[in-house]
């Protein structure tokens, strides 16, 4: 009797277990656990402790046309030197957008931490820039601007060339304040640099100041010599003052104005980079007044890289801070200028 009254309860008991089993609620499907954070795109499996070690990074430079894209391409080589990083695969790609964007893809193909592209051009880059993006290999947009959609690039580290334009015209004002002719040496057609700096330029200029002519030079010693020529030949006598897009292009450009028996001031300089040819120009009287636009970027990208690495929050725009030299103070700064 006790032994059947026992068996009772445990067979009950168990009934009971299994029943509220049944009741209890079932747990929840795994969709509807809580979502840990979303990393942003480009975290590397190293994040949150990512160091320069860590990081390969892809620079497609656009070329060597001069002296400040020599000293740009030393600052992303000394840095990654500097801090250790673990790859920079570096090329030329010789002023052709085409070598830029196959370079891009092979950094993808190789599986990059981040691309960062100095853009010969701003536009034609949003097939390339996808294709970075659905790899999950950040960007960033290097000294000249793209014309693409900013969701398609992590960031922009760089010179703002619209301000470079302004700050040329405002010395062009003081230089010419009675008014005159003048021509423009304008950069490579297409580039955000050219493109910014003639905007700025036509902003600021005084209405009294006529550019009478402009013509590309490339942003190269090679071709800013001939067009200056050419200039001379057409407008003899007639032209007071000149806006070159950048040193390199102005160094080519003396050399014309040497040859047609100008002298140094006969016609008001104002050039863009702020180089040491630049400085030693200015020194001579040949430039009267050099824009700065700085090319040593590479730590502030080398940086940014691995804030990306470490999927932390980064400022979309990075604008250099830069000023405008003067020749009062050109022979006592050139020594000291890095580029
Ligand atoms: O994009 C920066 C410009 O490119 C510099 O002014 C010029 O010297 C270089 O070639």
């Amino acid at each position: 009797m006790k032994t059947s009254k026992v068996l009772l309860v445990v067979v009950g008991l168990l009934v009971l277990s299994m029943l509220a089993a049944c009741a209890a609620p079932a747990a929840a499907p795994a969709a509807q656990q809580p979502a840990a954070a979303a990393k942003p795109a480009g975290t590397a499996s190293c994040a949150p402790n990512c160091t320069a070690k860590d990081l390969v990074l892809c620079y497609p430079q656009l070329g060597a046309e001069s002296d400040w894209r020599t000293a740009n391409t030393a600052s992303f080589k000394e840095t990654a030197t500097q801090l250790g990083i673990k790859q920079l695969i570096f090329s030329d790609a010789q002023q052709k957008q085409e070598n830029q964007i196959s370079a891009i893809r092979s950094c993808i193909q190789q599986g990059v931490n981040v691309i960062a592209l100095p853009p010969v051009v701003e536009t034609g880059w949003d097939a390339v820039l996808t294709e970075a993006k659905n790899a999950g290999i950040p960007v960033i947009v290097v000294d000249r601007s793209v014309k693409s959609d900013p969701s398609l690039y992590a960031a922009h580290i760089g010179s703002d060339m619209v301000v470079e334009g302004q700050r040329s015209a405002e010395q062009m004002n003081k230089l010419l304040p009675n008014g005159g002719s003048i021509i423009e040496l304008s950069g490579t057609t297409g580039s955000g640099a050219a493109n910014g700096r003639a905007q700025g330029f036509r902003e600021k200029l005084n209405p009294n100041i006529k550019i009478i002519d402009t013509q590309t030079g490339n942003f190269t010693r090679a071709e800013g010599k001939p067009v200056m020529e050419a200039f001379l030949k057409k407008y003899a006598g007639q032209i007071q003052g000149a806006f070159i897009h950048n040193d390199d292009m102005a160094i080519g450009a003396i050399e014309a104005m040497k040859a047609a028996g100008l002298k140094p001031g006969d016609m008001k300089v104002v050039s863009v980079d702020g180089t040491r040819g630049g400085f030693q120009a200015m020194v001579d009287g040949w430039i009267q007044a050099d824009v700065e636009c700085n090319p040593l970027l590479g730590p502030q990208v080398m940086d940014l890289a691995v804030k990306l690495m470490n999927g932390e929050q980064i400022t979309k725009e990075v604008l250099t801070n830069e000023s405008v030299y003067l020749p009062d103070k050109a022979q006592e700064l050139l020594p000291s200028r890095k580029y």
